[in-house]
C-alpha cells in the first residue's frame, strides 16, 4: 500500500488556536484609543522633562526577587519564570521599576549628576486570575525620577498625573496617599503590628495567617472582605513615623494642597511591592469596578542599593494602560473619528492617475486618505466612503478633470463644494476640527 493511501481524503475540521488565557488582541477601533492615550502621555511626560527608556522584557529572576520582594504575591506566585537552556533563571518582567533602576546602575547614569527622569511604556506579565481590568499580559506607562528624595518630586509627579487625566477628560478619580516610613522607623511599627496580629491572626484568611509571620505589612493590603473589619483596627504606620518621615509626609501633603490637588489619606495603602519607603499613592476610578486602581506608585529610596548601586533615592509610578484605556474609551471614542479624513472617489479610468496623485500629495502632508484601486460607479464609491466613515469624499470624474476643480462632499452634512485642485489640502485642514 502506498503511503499516500493513509492520508484521509475527507478534510477534518482543525480546531482554531486561541490566544492564551489572560492575554488578548487589541483591535481597531480600540487601538485608536490606546494611541491617543500614549500620545497624550508622551506629550505630558516630555513637558515635565522625562525621557524614554526601553528595557528588555526578559530579566534575571533575581532582579525582582531582590526588589519587589520574595514574600510579595507578585514574586511568590505570579511571575512567569523559566530556566533558560544554560540554566539561568529568567522572568518576564512583572513591572519595570526594578528594570529602570537596574539600567540606571548598569549605565552609570548617577555619574551624570542631578535628577534622572525616565519613562517607559510596554507589556508586563503577572499570572493573576483574569477579570475585567486584570490581565496576565497588561501594559504600563511608567516613570521614575532618580537621584533626589525631595518631597517636591513626589508632588510634581502627582501634579503631572492629574494633568494627564484631565487632558484625557477623565473626570472622576480619587488620589489616595500614605507614607510607609523608612528603614529607621518601620521596624518599630512592624513590631507593634506583629504583636497586634498575634491576637487576631486565627480569624484572618489563610494567606494573611502566613503573611502575619513572613511579611506583616502585606496583611494591610489584603482584599478579602471578611478580613477588612479586623484590618481596620490594626495600628497605623502614620502614628509611628520618625521625625524625618513625618516632615517629608507633611511637605508632600502641603505641596498637594498648595497646588489645589485633592487627595485622601489612606493609612493602609502599603502597596504590593516591598521596595517602597515614605510616600505611597494610587489613583482610583470608580468606573473601573473591582480593579479600580488606574495607577500607583511611590518613593523607593533604598532600591538602588538593594540592586548593588550607589544611593539614589527615587520616586515613580506606573499607569495601568489597559485600565486607563477602559476609562477614557467612552469620552475619547466619541471625539475620535475613526475613518480616514478623505476618500478619493474616481469615476472612469481617465481619472485614476489624477486621483492617485492627489491621494499621494495629501498623504505626504500626513492626511489620512483612502482610495479604491478598482473602478466604481459614483454611488458605490460614496457608499464605500460612508462605510469607511470618511469625513469627506473627493469626487474626480471627467468633468472635474476638465475644469481642474474637484467636488468635495462633506459626508456628515451631505454638502458638496467645488474646490480648486491646489486648494484641497487647505480646505480639508480648515473644515475638519479633528486631528489629521
Ligand atoms: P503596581 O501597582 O503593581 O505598581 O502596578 C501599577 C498599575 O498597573 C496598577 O495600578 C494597575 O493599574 C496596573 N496593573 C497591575 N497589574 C495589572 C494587571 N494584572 N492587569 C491590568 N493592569 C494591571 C507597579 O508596577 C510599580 N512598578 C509602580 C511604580 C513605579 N512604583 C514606583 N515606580
Amino acid at each position: 500500500m502506498l503511503k499516500s493511501d493513509n492520508i484521509p481524503t475527507v478534510s477534518k475540521r482543525i480546531e482554531a488556536v486561541q490566544s492564551v488565557k489572560g492575554t488578548r488582541d487589541l483591535m481597531p477601533p480600540e487601538t485608536s484609543v490606546w494611541q491617543r492615550v500614549e500620545e497624550e502621555a508622551r506629550r505630558v511626560l516630555r513637558a515635565y522633562a522625562f525621557r524614554e527608556i526601553r528595557t528588555p522584557i526578559l530579566e534575571s529572576t533575581a532582579l525582582f526577587a531582590r526588589s519587589v520582594g520574595e514574600d510579595t504575591d507578585i514574586v511568590s506566585k505570579e511571575m512567569y519564570t523559566f530556566q533558560d537552556r544554560d540554566n539561568e533563571s529568567l522572568t518576564l518582567r512583572p513591572e519595570a521599576t526594578a528594570s529602570a533602576v537596574r539600567a540606571y546602575i548598569e549605565h552609570r547614569l548617577f555619574n551624570e549628576g542631578g535628577l534622572q527622569k525616565l519613562y517607559y511604556m510596554g507589556p508586563m506579565f503577572r499570572r493573576e486570575r483574569p477579570q475585567k481590568g486584570r490581565y496576565r499580559q497588561f501594559y504600563q506607562i511608567g516613570a521614575e525620577a532618580l537621584g533626589s528624595d525631595h518631597p517636591a518630586i513626589d508632588v510634581e509627579s502627582m501634579e503631572m498625573l492629574v494633568l494627564l487625566l484631565e487632558q484625557l477628560s477623565v473626570q472622576e478619580f480619587t488620589l489616595l496617599l500614605n507614607s510607609v516610613g523608612c528603614p529607621r522607623c518601620r521596624p518599630e511599627y512592624l513590631k507593634v503590628l506583629r504583636h497586634a496580629l498575634e491576637d487576631v491572626r486565627a480569624n484572618l484568611c489563610r494567606d494573611c495567617q502566613r503573611r502575619a509571620v513572613t511579611n506583616p505589612l502585606r496583611v494591610l493590603d489584603c482584599k478579602v472582605e471578611a478580613d477588612q473589619p479586623i484590618i481596620e483596627q490594626l495600628p497605623r504606620m502614620a502614628d509611628y513615623l520618625c521625625p524625618e518621615c513625618r516632615q517629608h509626609f507633611e511637605a508632600v501633603k502641603d505641596g498637594l494642597e498648595s497646588r489645589r490637588i485633592d487627595y485622601r489619606q489612606a493609612p493602609r495603602l502599603v502597596r504590593g511591592l516591598d521596595y517602597y519607603t515614605r510616600t505611597t499613592f494610587e489613583i482610583t476610578c470608580s468606573a473601573l469596578g473591582a480593579q479600580n486602581a488606574v495607577l500607583g506608585g511611590g518613593r523607593y529610596d533604598g532600591l538602588s542599593e538593594m540592586l548593588g548601586g550607589p544611593p539614589a533615592p527615587g520616586f515613580g509610578f506606573a499607569i495601568g494602560e489597559d485600565r486607563l484605556a477602559l476609562v477614557v474609551m467612552d469620552s475619547i471614542a466619541k471625539q475620535l473619528e475613526l475613518g480616514p479624513l478623505a476618500y478619493v472617489a474616481w469615476i472612469g479610468e481617465a481619472a485614476l492617475g489624477s486621483a492617485e496623485n492627489l491621494a499621494r500629495a495629501l498623504r505626504r502632508q500626513g492626511i489620512s486618505v483612502e482610495i479604491s484601486h478598482q473602478p466604481m460607479k459614483l454611488k458605490k464609491s460614496l457608499g464605500t466612503a460612508s462605510k469607511l466613515a470618511a469625513r469627506f469624499a473627493i469626487i474626480i470624474g471627467e468633468g472635474e478633470l476638465e475644469s481642474g476643480r474637484y467636488q468635495v462632499k462633506d459626508m456628515t452634512t451631505g454638502q458638496q463644494t467645488e474646490i480648486e485642485t491646489n486648494q484641497i489640502e487647505r480646505y480639508l485642514q480648515q473644515n475638519s476640527a479633528r486631528a489629521i
